[in-house]
């Protein structure tokens, strides 16, 4: 049993391999949170909790005479506004009368085997049969509304899930302001925030930083999870290194606009709460309504970053990733957009297909410009209607020839966007995101369409299916180039406007999920301007997203890096492009855009029939090494071996198989020396009494994870190597 429920104590105890949750229903029904962390058994762990009167912290009502009982300082499991905790709570309420207090205590709880699901949400999935559910139902006795809050353990994975359902089973309409997915409240520890931020073409930087008193947070009112914030986050202790001490990864499966925020409080107890981004959301529920908040994904480890990282890696390859491309070997593809931008027409794919078949290339996929009328990003979004002068001929006939060529063909779309200059805007103006009156703010020379709207939703599926079922296509690039703003959608009335942004996102999914039904063969690639939306909600979609704009081999040491702690390497598309680089001008070895986008999903982004002889070579061997390290990158475990932030002359990882047989090393020379110092790297993941080859000579494990690697001094900018290892004999003898 991996949920335990204790009829005595009240205590609910979520177990896994190595982690253990604990509530407690306390006195009046409030449900208390009593403990995250390594395992341990049900026993009650509230008596940790110190209880003290203390000043201009109240107590409520039922406590009477006992000034001891404060939620102002009580570990809460869902805590709410305005009846006592000044803290950062998960949940404001508006009355009809304007009160806005509202007061869950338990009512009521379920266990049940198996995962429950979130309908129209993306949600952490496993077979029927494993993990368990717990449900516990809290109740405001005032107005009757309810909370459900749904926790799903995973036992063997250290996952527990955590979503909620508001239920108006009251009579009267409320608006929610407020309605987070999840706390987690510490008594004792001062902890670290990780987080990871960014821009346009750098996403995903890692940030460390101590919590301190008051309020801290991250997120995002873009409308997506945006490149400025992740919506995955990690609290660890102070002294949580890569490889050792305690943390706690939140990840949360949702794709628009999100707050993480964090508050140690006048007794130095530390609380996070996470969820949809109350500045963009309000929503009514009048009577019997109710709402899904979208669920995060919890796992802790005391094994360091790289023990966390090794769960969300397996947690999401075998629980959020779905479809025919889950386990299946993606192609490696070439991407015409950096190598042609606009400016292309037919022939020019076919050329670039045609060599792109001669160094064993797997697929072609078709960027931005092939539809209405799109030479430049000034307009025709929104008309997906194949420009066949440009392509001379049909799209089909196009995919036929590449077909043909034995290559697969994909297809770039952004459906959440409309240009001025565009057949639909012209006969639809009202389906943009504006705010009647005010001039819309434009961004890329674009608008978004309002997804909240069905006939918006279905009008766009349509042009988009209609392709789908006339073209053979192996592959959709599904692109978001701006951030949403000026909120307002001309179909909603005045009190649900608040409800917008959620709005959209829910029929994105829902577009997403019928694409997905009806088109299984099709894999999909998440964008948004890069890594603009790279969550886990996406990924329950989408197996892999466009990781960054930035294709500079070593901004994207960093940006994959970041990327890495919580989400798997198969999931980041990363592709080699010319040198020097599109987006910073700078010059790489061929050798380190090789190695570095073999991290990833792999693919090119440049023009081939610019090559030389040479190059080709050079590019047919990568490919062949890249399809010989497949399982290996995408199903093994991956070891950041340094820091690009901390270590200034090499940025290294590492792939080993799950049976530790096979392993990859891989580094990239950031810094050179003259008369250089020694650079040694220590591997991590081995067997530590087998016999590895290495560049062939043979080591003890332990004397490549202890001793390390001595790497040659680099005798050119930005050298990288790529080193085979793989296991001789499973013991010394
Ligand atoms: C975004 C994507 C790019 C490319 C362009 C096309 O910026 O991230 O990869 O598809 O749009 O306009």
């Amino acid at each position: 049993m991996a949920i335990l429920y204790n009829e005595k104590t009240k205590v609910f105890t979520l177990q896994t391999k190595n982690s253990a949750y604990q509530m407690k229903v306390a006195e009046h029904g409030v449900l208390l949170h009593t403990y995250y962390g390594q395992k341990i058994g049900d026993g009650d762990l509230s008596y940790l909790i110190m209880r003290a009167d203390r000043g201009f912290s109240g107590n409520p009502y039922e406590a009477e005479k006992d000034r001891t009982f404060s939620l102002d300082c009580l570990p809460l499991e869902y805590p709410c506004f305005g009846i006592g905790d000044y803290r950062t709570d998960c949940i404001q309420v508006i009355h009809e009368d304007g009160s806005n207090s509202i007061d869950f205590r338990y009512k009521s709880h379920e266990l049940h085997k198996g995962k429950y699901s979130l309908k129209g949400l993306p949600s952490m999935y496993w077979e029927e049969g494993e993990g368990e559910t717990l449900i516990i139902r809290l109740e405001d006795k005032t107005t009757g509304v309810e909370i459900k809050l749904y926790y799903g353990v995973l036992y063997e994975k250290d996952i527990i899930t955590r979503a909620a359902e508001v239920i108006n089973s009251g009579r009267k309409n409320i608006i929610l302001n407020r309605a987070l997915s999840l706390c987690l409240d510490f008594t004792n520890d001062r902890l670290d925030m990780v987080h990871f931020y960014g821009k346009h073409a750098m996403e995903r930087e890692f940030e460390r930083t101590p919590l301190h008193h008051g309020r801290q947070s991250i997120g995002s009112v873009r409308g997506t999870s945006s490149h400025q914030h992740n919506p995955f986050v990690i609290l660890c202790k102070k002294e949580t290194t890569e490889d050792y001490g305690d943390c706690y990864g939140i990840s949360f499966l949702y794709s628009g606009s999100f707050l993480a925020e964090a508050e140690v409080d006048q007794i130095d107890q530390t609380r996070f709460v996470m969820g949809i981004q109350p500045d963009t959301f309000t929503w009514k529920l009048g009577e019997g309504e109710r709402l899904l908040l979208p669920e995060a994904a919890l796992i802790y480890s005391h094994e360091g970053f790289t023990g966390l990282t090794h769960r969300y890696h397996d947690a999401i390859r075998e629980h959020v990733v779905r479809g025919e491309w889950k386990h299946k070997k993606r192609p490696v593809l070439i991407n015409n957009w950096e190598a042609t931008y606009f400016d292309f027409d037919g022939d020019k794919l076919l050329a670039i297909a045609t060599d792109a078949k001669e160094l064993g290339i797997e697929m072609l996929v078709l960027d931005d410009g092939w539809f209405g009328k799109r030479d430049n990003d000034l307009s025709g979004l929104g008309d997906w209607y194949v420009n066949e002068k440009k392509l001379k001929g049909s799209l089909k006939e196009l995919s036929q020839k590449v077909h043909d060529m034995g290559l697969k063909f994909g297809l770039w779309f952004e459906p959440e966007m409309v240009s001025e200059d565009s057949s639909l805007y012209r006969a639809h103006p009202d389906w943009a995101i504006k705010i009647p009156g005010r001039n819309p703010n434009r961004s890329r020379s674009q608008l978004v369409l309002d997804f909240s709207r069905d006939e918006v939703y279905q009008a766009v599926k349509d042009m988009v299916f209609q392709i789908l079922d006339e073209v053979e296509l192996e592959y959709i690039k599904w692109d978001m180039n701006r951030s949403i703003t000026n909120l307002y959608s001309a179909a909603l009335p005045a009190e649900r406007q608040g409800e917008l942004s959620h709005r959209y996102v829910l029929n994105l999914y829902r577009f997403l999920e019928e694409l997905t039904a009806r088109y299984p063969h099709i894999l999909l690639e998440g964008c948004s301007g890069g890594g603009g939306r790279f969550d886990a909600g996406m990924l329950y979609y989408a197996p892999q997203i466009w990781c960054s704009d930035d294709t500079d081999a070593i901004e994207r040491l960093k940006i994959q890096y970041g990327t890495s702690f919580g989400y798997p390497i198969g999931t980041v598309g990363s592709h080699v492009s010319a040198s020097p680089n599109h987006q910073t001008g700078r010059r790489t070895p061929w050798e380190t855009r090789g190695t570095v986008a073999m991290a990833g999903s792999f693919g090119y982004e440049l023009d081939l029939n610019k090559l030389t002889a040479e190059e080709k070579e050079l590019i047919r061997g990568q490919v062949k090494e890249y399809n010989s390290y497949y399982g290996l990158i995408h199903e093994g475990d991956y070891y950041r071996l340094t820091s690009p932030y901390e270590d200034t002359r090499v940025t290294a990882w590492q792939f080993v198989s799950k049976d530790k047989k096979e392993g990859l090393f891989c580094a990239v020379a950031t810094g050179l020396q003259a008369n250089p110092s020694p650079l040694t790297v220590k591997l991590k993941g081995l067997i530590p009494e087998a016999i590895y080859e290495v560049e062939g000579k043979e080591y003890a494990g332990e004397m490549l994870m202890l001793g390390g690697i001595l790497l040659p001094a680099s005798s050119e900018e930005y050298q990288a190597c790529r080193y085979p290892i793989r296991l001789k004999k499973e013991t010394l003898q």
